[in-house]
């Protein structure tokens, strides 16, 4: 990309509840097994928050680590976004509630609703911005509690999701850094494989809308498998090509997190080395808009990468939405 100077994330920080739900609790809950979860879908694990606790919370922290990696005073913080399918409310958006808990009082700040792919969607446009020399520090937040909205009498989503949040602060970097490219999509002719009906516009909350359990995920799991799957290998060419770097000179794939064999699938189809890819869904489940944020803070706090490396980070969601991004690691 051409440009005068780079963008790249200068502090990051990312937070997952305590409370651990292990399959063999689950089923407990619905006609399920460990064997089942486990060879489907390659979760053990997820963690889920306290009831008292929503998205603004666990993001709130999340950002607190973010602002102390980069030493930064949240006063400098220009903009505030908040990926998330999970907000507080409505209204106000999650991002100002983050904003008021932070003091961050020299912010503007907003949501984005593009599922799965949100971080993603959310470093892009804080990417933007900067890059535009509107702002020059960018909090960027993927948050999610989705236990408040899954079904936990349906096997078929239940077993899948976790709740957790990841952030990271985005600035000017070192020229030839950062990130170097962005691929961002949508299919909304696909959207109803993944959704959640009621409580919007469409169908108000009503005592028939909660009795049918409309407020929680619906979702055709087998279409949106393969979907992933074609998604995946699509934008991360996409990224490649458009940066002109070739697969070979990728340090870290760091997939969206929803299932182990999607994630097999797709780097079957890129030839890309498992060892090249980071997976910790084993011990979350898939969180959503947390699970990039979340896996990038893990894998660069053990060292699966340092200043220079290329990481990519592939994301896909509901929308239907997918989004990547190349990364020369800049910290
Ligand atoms: O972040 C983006 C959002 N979501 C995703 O990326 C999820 C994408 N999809 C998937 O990960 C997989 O499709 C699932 C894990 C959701 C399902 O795996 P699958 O191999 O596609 O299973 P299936 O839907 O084809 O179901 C196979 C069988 C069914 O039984 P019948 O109809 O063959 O008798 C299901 O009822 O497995 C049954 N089943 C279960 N059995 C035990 C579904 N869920 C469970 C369960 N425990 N938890």
């Amino acid at each position: 990309m051409n440009s005068l100077y780079s963008v790249g994330i200068t502090g990051i920080g990312s937070y997952v509840p305590e409370k651990v739900i292990t399959n063999y609790d689950l089923c407990e809950i619905v006609d399920t097994s460990n064997e089942w979860i486990v060879e489907r879908t390659g979760i053990q694990e997820r963690r889920i928050v306290d009831q008292s606790l929503s998205t603004s919370d666990i993001g709130t922290i999340a950002a607190n680590k973010a602002l102390e990696d980069s030493n930064t005073n949240p006063k400098e913080i220009d903009l505030i976004i908040v990926a998330t399918a999970t907000p507080d409310m409505a209204f106000p958006s999650t991002a100002c509630i983050v904003q008021k808990n932070i003091q961050a009082i020299n912010a503007a700040a907003f949501d984005i609703s593009a599922g799965c792919s949100g971080f993603i969607y959310g470093l892009s446009i804080g990417f933007n911005f900067i890059k535009a020399g509107t702002y020059r520090k960018v909090l960027v937040i993927g948050g999610e509690t989705l236990s408040k909205i899954v079904n936990w009498e349906d096997r078929n989503t239940c077993v899948l999701f976790g709740d957790g949040a990841g952030a990271c602060i985005l600035e000017r970097c070192e020229e030839g850094f950062g990130f170097l490219t962005f691929d961002l999509g949508s299919d909304g002719n696909n959207g109803h494989l993944l959704i959640q009906p009621a409580g919007g516009s469409r169908l108000p909350a009503s005592y028939e809308t909660v009795s049918n359990r409309l407020h929680t995920i619906k979702m055709d799991g087998r279409e949106v498998f393969k979907f992933a799957v074609r998604i995946i290998e699509k934008s991360s060419k996409e990224v490649l090509r458009k940066a002109n770097i070739p697969l070979e000179q990728i340090d870290l794939l760091i997939p969206h997190q929803a299932n182990m064999r999607i994630i097999q699938s797709a780097i079957k189809k890129l030839q890309l080395e498992e060892n090249k890819v980071y997976i910790n869904l084993d011990k979350y489940g898939n969180m959503s808009s947390a699970s990039i944020p979340v896996a990038l803070d893990e894998a660069y706090k053990k060292e699966f990468f340092s200043k220079g490396d290329i990481v990519l980070l592939v994301a896909f969601g509901a929308g239907l939405t997918w989004g990547a991004t190349l990364l020369r690691w800049n910290k």
